[in-house]
């Protein structure tokens, strides 16, 4: 296990768009256990393969408080959507912010396991919220993008700042 470099907001690279996962093999499992041990290590409950500059359709996601439940989802597909909710998301993209961001409600994915098994999920809430906000990552958009360009201008200020101070 290893824990992976977090490419910091503004960095270009957030913004390369992910190829599909067409190997399901181990380099895949370690990849992904290396993820999970990242987020956990720096208290994220989601982690794209975009944000440590691997640009692959593969999201991780643990929204318990426990640790210990951990979703893989792989060339996830959004199926349905409904509805509208608020939420104060973050990143570990963006250390430190958390911002009121819109979503939908509801949705459901189809995705593929770690295995390469095809699976379908709905989720409403959190998860639902998390499930957006990784998706958005494997297309290279991060949450503070859907904030006013007066907010977004001071978070990269800042943001800069804080990198540059260590
Ligand atoms: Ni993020």
């Amino acid at each position: 296990m290893a824990l992976l470099n977090i490419l910091k907001y503004p960095d270009p690279r957030l913004h390369k768009v992910a190829d599909p996962v067409t190997h399901f093999n181990g380099e895949l499992a370690s990849l992904i256990t290396n993820m999970a041990e990242t987020m956990y290590e720096f208290n994220g409950i989601g982690l794209a393969a975009t944000q440590v500059d691997i640009h692959k359709r593969i999201i991780v996601i643990d929204i318990s408080e426990e640790k210990n439940s951990l979703i893989t989802l792989i060339n996830p597909i959004l199926k349905t959507y409904s509805g509208h909710q608020e939420y104060d998301e973050g990143c570990l993209s963006v250390p430190s912010f958390f911002e009121t961001v819109k979503r939908y409600e509801l949705v459901s994915i189809d995705y593929q396991d770690e295995h390469g098994q095809t699976r379908s999920l709905t989720a409403d809430g959190l998860l639902s919220v998390c499930i957006q906000h990784e998706m958005d990552h494997l297309v290279g958009k991060v949450f503070v993008e859907k904030l006013s360009q007066l907010k977004q201008q001071r978070i990269k200020k800042k943001i800069t700042k804080l990198l540059r101070s260590g």
